[in-house]
């Protein structure tokens, strides 16, 4: 398939929603602005803080501390860049298990255990060698992006 637009206007701060493009889960998080100030925490835990390796290469526009366009909303792929097991949203921070005891809020994958911050950046010495991918996307407006 072609680029699909998708409204973004209904999602509230804190809420995530899945849209499939290409038999993917892409995932659309309007992040609140204490999940961007969790950034600045995990920016020293995180193995590729401004996203630049390159075995899933990040556009140069998301090549930032909250890797997108606009900070307010995440847009990516929602596949664990190890074995391809869906990571699941654990936004409430604090100690929990599978987790750090400073945890700040992310995605935690099921699969072999991989740890993600609110910017879907993978933490240190885990077994994803990389973030999550950020697909191709742009603004139309303010309520509506253009996926692909
Ligand atoms: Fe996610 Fe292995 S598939 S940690």
């Amino acid at each position: 398939g072609g680029p699909i637009e998708v409204d973004i206007s209904q999602l509230r701060p804190g809420e995530k929603m899945t849209i499939l493009w290409r038999g993917q889960p892409v995932w659309f998080l309007r992040r609140t602005p204490q999940m961007l100030a969790s950034l600045n925490i995990t920016q020293s835990l995180v193995a590729d803080p401004l996203s630049k390796r390159t075995q899933f290469p990040t556009p140069p526009w998301a090549q930032n501390q909250w890797r997108s366009i606009k900070p307010e909303y995440l847009v990516v792929v929602g596949i664990c860049t190890h074995l391809g097991c869906s990571p699941v949203d654990r936004f409430t921070p604090g100690p929990q298990p599978s987790l750090p005891s400073d945890w700040q809020g992310g995605f935690l994958c099921p699969c072999h255990g991989s740890i993600f911050d609110l910017a879907a950046r993978v933490f240190k010495n885990m077994p994803a060698p990389d973030n999550l991918v950020v697909p191709p996307y742009h603004y139309v407006n303010d309520r509506k992006i253009l996926l692909g």
